[in-house]
């Protein structure tokens, strides 16, 4: 039987911010494809439960997984944990430039430092970790560069604009690397999510409690969105099956962004 274009046995694969939420879905949903998975995050919070987890995907499958600290925003370490993935699975294939944050606030009252802090983690970081490992892909002949921005690359609140800034920069990042790196197969695509019910949008809704019955008013699919609504599309980023898909967006929002 011919193997499935979403196949990915053989193939290693690094994830950024993978300890929890979206990154940990598409760690478990790339493990579930055959892939060999570092999870990487800022500390060792959650990080052997999100290892156990990955692990057990991987047992199907005869792969494995393994856990690095690296904070994106420190470029040494950003080297040290692509160093670190090659030394173990001898490649690298696939990169998820997931980690990212958000510290909201109104434009006229929002600290420099929160500024800087959000385009340092969701923009600058995403640069760095694909500038790291391209030696390792274009070497290989090939690799595949996952950036996770939002729908606030595209719409924007009031209330988040380094957010929707470093998330618009994302998209155009994408753009600009995969021109650049199509000479060198490497593919590079950003996932646009709508709204998702993990840690990050749980301490919106805390902030705001009227935030969770808006969104579902909004929502066309009329819930919110799950990490693993994102696996999906991340495999499909990360196979064979996208080999002809690059600087692309790909909006995972329950069609919130459609109904305008
Ligand atoms: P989360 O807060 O649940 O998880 C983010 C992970 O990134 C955490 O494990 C955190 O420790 C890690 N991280 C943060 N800063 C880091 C750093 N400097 N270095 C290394 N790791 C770091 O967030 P969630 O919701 O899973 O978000 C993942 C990505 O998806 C983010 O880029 C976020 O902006 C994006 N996103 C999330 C949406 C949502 O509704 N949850 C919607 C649109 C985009």
């Amino acid at each position: 039987m011919a193997a499935s274009p979403f196949d990915l046995t053989g193939k290693a694969a690094l994830i950024t911010g993978g300890n929890t939420g979206i990154g940990l879905a598409i760690a478990r949903g790339l493990a579930e494809a055959g892939a060999l998975v570092a999870i990487a995050d800022r500390n060792a919070d959650n990080a052997g439960s999100a290892l156990a987890s990955v692990a057990k995907a991987c047992e199907a499958n005869n792969s494995r997984a393994i856990s690095l600290i690296a904070d994106v925003t420190d470029t040494t370490a950003v080297v040290a944990m692509v160093d670190a993935t090659l030394k173990d699975f001898g490649r690298i294939d696939i990169l998820v430039n997931n980690a990212g944050i958000s510290l909201s606030g109104p434009p006229e009252k929002m600290p420099l430092e929160d500024w800087q802090t959000v385009i340092d983690v969701n923009l600058t970081a995403p640069f760095v970790c694909a500038q790291a490992v391209h030696p390792a892909m274009k070497r290989q002949g090939g690799g595949k560069i996952i950036n996770i921005a939002s729908v606030l690359a595209n719409l924007a609140t009031g209330n988040a604009p380094n957010y929707a800034a470093s998330k618009g920069g994302v998209l155009q990042l994408t753009r600009s690397l995969a021109i650049a790196w199509a000479p060198d197969n490497i593919q590079v695509n950003v996932i646009l999510p709508g709204w998702i019910d993990t840690d990050l949008t749980k301490r919106a809704r805390e902030a705001r409690p009227e935030l969770h019955d808006r969104i579902l008013a909004r929502v066309p699919a009329a819930r919110w969105g799950t990490p693993e609504d994102l696996a999906g599309v991340a495999v499909f980023l990360a196979s064979r099956a996208s080999d002809f898909v690059t600087g692309a967006a790909h909006t995972v929002d329950g069609g919130f962004t459609a109904m305008g």
